[in-house]
């Protein structure tokens, strides 16, 4: 099995069954654990989720991408949309008081607690979100 592996996607939310089933496959022979597995399937769900709103404002003509790369330590994950980036220290907090009642703003705070490190990036057109999910902590 190689190294790493793609997946290019419109922007369409039903295709997140599609990214989905490719990761788990993907993933399948890596020595994760269930809960890791569950982690890291919620985590790629908001980040591709975000990708196709936010970031591609849901344009079906926008692509996001999706790349898995296996590493000694464990996975790292890179999902490129074509918008314009954000920072991600400058999103409201879900958690402060006056947000709390809000649905909304909680997929950042979910991918941050379940992964072990999280990067907002530019990329070509775009912007890149990188997860990194370890073995061991
Ligand atoms: N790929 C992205 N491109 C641009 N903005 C983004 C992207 N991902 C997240 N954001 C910004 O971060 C905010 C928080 O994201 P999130 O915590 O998932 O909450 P929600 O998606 O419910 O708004 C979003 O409302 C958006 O402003
Ligand atoms: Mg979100």
């Amino acid at each position: 099995m190689s190294e790493h592996a793609k997946l290019v996607i419109p922007s369409d939310p039903a295709k997140l069954v599609d990214v989905d089933a490719f990761a788990e496959h993907w993933i399948g022979d890596m020595p994760f654990t269930d809960d890791q597995r569950d982690d890291i399937a919620i985590s790629l769900s908001e980040a591709v989720n975000n990708a196709i709103q936010h970031g591609n404002a849901n344009d079906a003509r926008k692509r996001v991408t999706v790349v898995l790369r296996r590493f000694e330590d464990g996975l790292r994950i890179e999902v490129t949309d074509e918008g314009n980036g954000f920072d991600p220290d400058a999103v409201a907090d879900p958690t402060d008081p006056e947000n709390l009642l809000s649905e909304s703003g909680r997929g950042l705070l979910i991918i941050r607690h379940l992964m072990d490190e999280v990067h907002v990036r530019p990329a070509d057109g775009g912007t890149r979100v990188e997860l990194i999910k370890r073995y061991h902590d």
